[in-house]
């Protein structure tokens, strides 16, 4: 049997096992382990999906603190909008709100704008290390990436349009264009969220406007929670008396409240809305699989808590016995990850060098990750394996 067609069976297999909350339907199951197609633009990224195009940043590119669009992970759960113009774009703004709005982009770019630099990290990304193997996109480390959003706050907005006492939650649609039997991307987050001064409609990245792939003309941006709450191609905001409900808010995206055995059955009931990201720390360098140089070598990477700051990255380079703490890169700021080295005589042999981060919440990145039916939010200690000659 072909591996494609052995993937297919373990992936259905493991579906069947899950019990009531199998989170990823049949439609969003992709292929393709890193296989290289050509995107104008977007040389050098792993992709994950060309159905509807994922494409992940390899580990390498984790060396500086924005990363550049071209290299920015895209995750598209459907396909992007065929036809987008700045001239034609509108944003409507109603539901539980006193005045409904609607925005040109023009209208959009007169509100004052705020900037937020934020990793956006989806809540699959390390998908593919969970054992025993999920199904799902199988990223590997780099569904994760950080840039400089800007935009006028989403409060301002509201503000405009005035909130009702009944307005609880607020819902973002895109304008992806769904095939037949795909439910839409609809998400919607607590009004609390959507009212803090850095929850954003974002019309830039890195000070240029959005591109198609990251959701142009604009797209909303939930700073520190997981990419699905940033929802692109933004065309419509509703503010709701609750939750939006629909499949990407259950089964989609949530986590089991109590550990789950692979197998196990996990009620709806018993499980909650993901939100805010994990702490995690990636080695960017050196790479794993490398040969290096006996003698001096520096370990470098990223490291990233969501909602929370990063207050310590720590290393190990004999496979968890003893840890050293990093030095911390300069450039911080809220929401954004923390680039992070440590300088090391590498002497000769086999090597294992693991990175752990703790944050502001005491929070510590844990020996192994929590294992669960859709393999979100995995943030085990990171490892790469070196020989070093
Ligand atoms: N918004 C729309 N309209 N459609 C999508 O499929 N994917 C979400 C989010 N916003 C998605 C979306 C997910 S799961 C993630 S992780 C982020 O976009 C990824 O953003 P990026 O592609 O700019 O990296």
């Amino acid at each position: 049997m072909n591996s494609r067609r052995t993937f297919l069976k373990q992936v259905y297999g493991a579906t069947l096992a899950l019990g009531t909350v199998s989170a990823v339907p049949s439609w969003e199951i992709a292929f393709g382990q890193g296989d290289s197609v050509a995107i104008p633009g977007e040389d050098g990224m792993l992709v994950r999906s060309a159905r509807f195009f994922d494409l992940e940043t390899p580990v390498e590119y984790f060396d500086r603190w924005l990363t550049p669009v071209s290299r920015f992970f895209v995750r598209n759960h459907t396909h992007e909008p065929s036809e987008l113009s700045a001239e034609s774009w509108r944003l409507s703004v109603g539901g539980e709100v006193e005045k409904p709005l609607t925005l040109a982009l023009a209208d959009v770019g007169k509100l004052q704008s705020h900037s937020v630099v934020n990793t956006l990290e989806c809540a699959g990304n390390g998908r593919s290390l969970h054992r025993p193997q999920v199904p799902g996109i199988q990223w590997g480390k780099g569904a994760v990436s950080t840039a400089k959003f800007s935009g006028p706050r989403l409060r301002d907005v509201l503000q405009q349009t005035g909130v009702k006492a009944s307005g609880k939650h607020v819902m973002f649609r895109g304008l992806d264009e769904v095939p037949g039997k795909v439910p839409p991307f609809i998400r919607s987050i607590p009004i609390e969220k959507a009212l803090d001064p850095d929850t954003l409609i974002a019309t830039h990245m890195n000070d240029e406007p959005l591109t198609k792939h990251h959701g142009f003309p604009a797209r909303a941006l939930v700073p520190g929670w997981i990419g699905a709450a940033s929802c692109k191609w933004l065309t419509e905001v509703r503010v709701l008396d609750s939750e939006f409900v629909g499949n990407f808010m259950s089964p989609g995206y949530r986590f089991p409240n109590q550990p789950v055995k692979p197998g196990d059955s996990v009620k709806p009931e018993d499980t909650h809305v993901l939100t805010g990201l994990n702490v995690k720390s990636v080695i960017s360098g050196p790479l794993d699989g490398s040969t290096l140089k006996a003698g001096k070598l520096r370990v470098h990477g990223a490291a990233w808590a969501g909602e929370a700051d990063i207050v310590k990255v720590e290393i190990s380079t004999d496979g968890g016995s003893s840890w050293s703490v990093a030095a911390l890169g300069r450039e911080q700021s809220h929401y954004a990850w923390r680039l992070w080295s440590y300088d090391w005589d590498a002497k000769r042999g086999d090597c294992v060098i693991q990175s752990r981060s703790t944050d502001s919440q005491g929070r510590v990145q844990p020996a192994a990750a929590v294992w669960n039916p859709s393999g979100y939010l995995y943030n085990a200690v990171d490892e790469v394996k070196i020989h070093v000659a």
